[in-house]
């Protein structure tokens, strides 16, 4: 059956033999008085051919009703399917082995053995199983975990790993086509690029299996496929699919054989970044009947659009299904003359989608807001299909009751654990989501959306989840479990139990286990802060009380910049907190950015110089940061809860980007007069390969904004903006945002060039340095959203940092060293956050209070 398709053409044979065969039909009915379709097939006397045609029909039938799931033997098998072979035994002694069984609750002490791909015993492992591993003569790696953690492989929900790869380069841009809107047989393991260098970090990080998702440039942009990020010896991408779908390489598969889940992706609010875009109509590529006359038109599209573009592609395979059901309701009644010469109805093109209507299909859906949800959910109920997942969902936790009437049941949440407000549907976004959603039943996942999170720090944003209010139990299973039971899957990954994964050890360089707390982090209380978050709709009023004095009691900690001590009088109960300087925080364009993919909320960029005309008018004037900020912000009052006092920003822009400023965060939702620290403090400019301009180019305009040498036109019209010698001069940082290390030495030489032709000293700091290490760049710089996260980025550096940074540089690194790098020279207010239940770098803590001298006020958070 499998090959050539005999459905397509009705042999003559049978034709012929059609009078004798109604004649056998009617004889066997006066013989039987209850005659079952099936025997009535067997007793007539049809050609073998025919009765092979009949055969595979009954058999799609059957396959049409199956639903995916564990085979019935599956628990019973002795070898992983992904076994590689001559992997030997692995024995994991001295563990902490947390199971994700019993609700997640499930800790043992003890050993863990893995042979042949699958997880053979957990706990104890009985001297017979070694016993009999010796007979086998395999050999045996132990690894001994000396008392550290071991815990299922984490499991990413929603990656574009392979697809949007690193490095990102032209050629490796396969997350989305930009075809149509509606593209059910698109596939991302055609793009999946098995070099990207983002296996290895994952792994690094203790991800082991990730969906790999089509982008949400389409309404349906695609089918989805489970990996795992070993390397196979195949080196191919099929070779590191879990339980692939047969029909990953099989039209005519064997319908005998028990479906796996397929797993779609569906973009239900608008299409991402494509707000306009080339397309007929959603289902140009197949449907006559919905081609426009004129394809090269460019519609825009709305979320109304969306809507029928969704009810369009189901009304067609509802169809097609349809058919499907009347053909088989047919062959199974006998009425196989009605079936004369007619085909099982199929289209390669829509199969995926009517798998959708099945059941067979877990599909990933991105949406947002309470508008987006209610679309999907009402989809489900017109067309009866369930949904697994409803991703990013920023206003799931504001709907619950609405989820709950998905088809199918309550669909699975994934979410970013604090990446909000880069969008306006995401404006609402709460980092106490996944605790609402668990209070009221529903599964929640910690998702990466690799590469917009770094997959590797996945753990990380389950812990931030942690952090705020989601139980510590169920912060684990939403990066092990309930991932792998959203796609289906649970009965493979994201559990330890006898029976699983490929057991074949990934990181070889661990030189040593770090022995687990066994119990969980004591997280602060954020009950009050998570009912305001609901009640204002998601939008909680983010204004700091501010308050005459404050004592602080039971407090284990002061540090400070420099001598001195503040403070008076309302009582704060610290818990054992300590008082740390306030945070500074540089890269994130705090003030000049609200939303990022808002303009109307943005400062624009500032234009490249290099890349044309600059308006006549500018008079060859530098921008300068201070004068594009705004007010009243919620990353800054956020950022400033969350004990940054102090934020630097620079205009942004290619090439000559302007002069930074420095203010206090907290300084929004008053008058303004103290709200600036430092007006000036460096003159940035950008050098980059991937500007508009050659790199070259970039260092020849440097040098002559330096030297005031060169009669190139461009040069001479460049060099009308650089008013800011002075400022050099002046002895002004100039800093430059640059990632390459050899464009680093470069500049290094120009420096040396600069200080012995003008005998002065050119101060010059480098920020991004990717390729430098510079610590400084790799904390500080961030998305607008995540300023307020500070802290836990510094304690991360400092906890991988195997003991090199110690806790005072790393409180340096981000307040004095920071400032000192670019160019603040004058002594900082000695501004304080005070730390409830723990030190500043800790989940236990919670900012309750910044003392802040540069706005003479105290403000209290609680
Ligand atoms: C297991 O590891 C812990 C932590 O290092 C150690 O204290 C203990 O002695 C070890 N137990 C065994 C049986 O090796
Ligand atoms: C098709 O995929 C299956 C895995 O589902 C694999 O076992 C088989 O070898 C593949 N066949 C071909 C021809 O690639
Ligand atoms: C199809 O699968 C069934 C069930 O596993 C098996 O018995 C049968 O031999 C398979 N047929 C072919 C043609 O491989
Ligand atoms: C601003 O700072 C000055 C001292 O530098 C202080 O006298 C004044 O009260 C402050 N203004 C406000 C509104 O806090
Ligand atoms: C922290 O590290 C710095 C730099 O290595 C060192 O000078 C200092 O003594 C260390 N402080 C403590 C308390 O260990």
């Amino acid at each position: 059956m499998m090959g050539s398709s005999p459905l397509a053409t009705c042999p003559i044979s049978w034709r012929l033999a059609r009078p004798f065969l109604l004649l056998t039909a009617v004889l066997v009915l006066l013989i039987l008085v209850q005659s079952s379709p099936l025997i009535s097939f067997a007793l007539s006397h049809s050609s073998p051919h025919e009765l092979a045609r009949r055969s595979q029909i009954l058999t799609k039938r059957a396959y049409t009703r199956a639903k995916p799931g564990p085979l019935p033997r599956f628990h019973a098998r002795t070898q992983s399917d992904r076994y590689a072979e001559n992997t030997k035994p692995v024995l994991v002694r001295n563990a902490t082995i947390w199971t994700a069984a019993d609700g997640g609750n499930e800790v043992l002490t003890g050993n863990l053995l893995m042979h042949h791909g699958l997880i053979k015993d957990v706990g104890d492992v009985p001297l017979s199983r070694l016993q009999e591993l010796e007979l086998e003569n395999m050999g045996l790696e132990v690894v001994d975990a000396d008392g550290a953690w071991v815990t299922p492989g984490i499991v990413d929900l929603h990656s574009h790993i392979g697809v949007g790869s690193v490095p990102n380069l032209n050629g490796a841009h396969d997350t989305n086509s930009h075809n149509a809107l509606i593209l059910p047989w698109l596939r991302s393991i055609d793009g999946l690029n098995t070099h990207d260098a983002s296996y290895q970090l994952a792994m690094a990080g203790g991800v082991t299996t990730a969906q790999i998702l089509p982008g949400s440039a389409n309404n349906i942009g695609g089918q989805a496929f489970i990996m795992k990020f070993r390397p196979t010896a195949e080196r191919s991408p099929s070779s590191m699919l879990l339980e692939p779908p047969y029909t990953l390489n099989g039209t005519h598969f064997n319908h005998s054989l028990a479906p796996r889940w397929r797993h779609m992706k569906y973009v239900i609010s608008l299409p991402q970044s494509f707000a306009f875009i080339f397309y007929s109509s959603p289902l140009h590529l197949t449907q006559q009947t919905y081609v426009r006359e004129n394809p090269s038109v460019r519609y825009g599209i709305t979320r109304l659009d969306s809507g029928w573009n969704f009810r369009a592609a189901y009304d067609h395979a509802r169809k097609f299904r349809d058919a499907q059901d009347a053909f088989c309701t047919k062959a199974e009644s006998g009425s196989w003359d009605d079936l004369a010469g007619k085909s099982f109805p199929e289209d390669l093109q829509w199969e995926s989608l009517i798998d959708v209507l099945r059941g067979r299909v877990k599909l990933a859906v991105h949406c947002y807001e309470a508008v987006d949800l209610d679309e999907i959910v009402r989809l489900t109920n017109e067309f009866e299909f369930p949904a697994a997942s409803f991703h990013h969902a920023g206003e799931a936790y504001l709907v619950p009751e609405l989820l709950k009437k998905t088809w199918g049941g309550t669909p699975t949440i994934p979410l970013f654990a604090s990446n909000f407000r880069q969008k306006r549907e995401a404006y609402r976004g709460s980092e106490f989501a996944p605790r609402v959603l668990s209070e009221h039943g529903v599964n929640v996942v910690i998702k990466s959306d690799h590469p917009v999170v770094n997959s590797r720090y996945l753990l990380h944003e389950a812990a931030q989840a942690h952090y705020c209010g989601l139980d510590s139990a169920l912060a684990l299973l939403s990066v092990t479990y309930a991932p792998a039971t959203a796609i289906g899957m649970g009965h493979m990954i994201g559990m330890l139990k006898s029976v699983y994964i490929d057991g074949i050890p990934q990181l070889s360089q661990i030189d040593h286990y770090v022995p687990g707390k066994t119990t969980p982090p004591r997280m602060p209380n954020f009950d009050a802060e998570k009912a305001a978050t609901v009640a204002y709709e998601g939008f909680p009023p983010p204004e700091p009380r501010s308050v005459k004095r404050v004592l602080f009691m039971d407090v284990s900690g002061l540090y400070m910049r420099s001598g001195g001590s503040k403070g008076n009088v309302e009582i704060v109960d610290l818990e054992g907190g300590t008082i740390a300087p306030g945070l500074t925080s540089f890269g994130a364009p705090l003030r000049l950015v609200e939303i990022n993919h808002e303009p109307s909320t943005n400062d624009g960029r500032v234009r490249d110089p290099l890349d044309g005309d600059l308006p006549p008018v500018l008079g060859g004037k530098v921008m300068r940061a201070q004068d594009g900020l705004m007010f009243g912000s919620r990353n800054l009052l956020l950022a400033y809860r969350g004990g940054v006092t102090t934020a630097i920003t620079a205009p942004s822009g290619a090439f000559l980007q302007g002069i930074s400023t420095a203010f206090s965060p907290g300084a929004a939702h008053v008058r303004v007069e103290n709200a600036s620290i430092l007006d000036d403090v460096a003159l940035h400019v950008a050098v980059s390969m991937k500007a508009s301009a050659s790199v070259s180019t970039q260092i020849a305009a440097l040098r002559n904004m330096l030297f005031g040498e060169g009669e190139d036109k461009v040069l001479r019209r460049v060099r009308k903006v650089c008013a800011f010698l002075p400022f050099l001069l002046g002895e002004t940082t100039l800093v430059v945002d640059v990632e390459n290390a050899d464009i680093m030495a470069t500049l290094l030489r120009l420096k040396d060039e600069f200080e012995s032709h003008s005998g002065r000293r050119l101060r010059l700091t480098f920020s991004g340095g990717t390729e430098a290490h510079l610590l400084v760049h790799e904390i500080a710089k961030a998305g607008e959203y995540n300023a307020r996260n500070m802290r836990f980025e510094v304690g991360w550096s400092f906890l991988t940092s195997n003991g090199a940074i110690n806790h005072t540089m790393a409180l340096a690194l981000t307040t004095i060293n920071l400032e000192r790098a670019l160019g603040v020279q004058r002594e900082m207010p000695q501004d304080l956050v005070a730390y409830r239940g723990g030190d500043v770098f800790e989940f236990e803590a919670k900012v309750v209070d910044v003392i802040s001298e540069t706005l003479r006020r105290t403000d209290l958070f609680v």
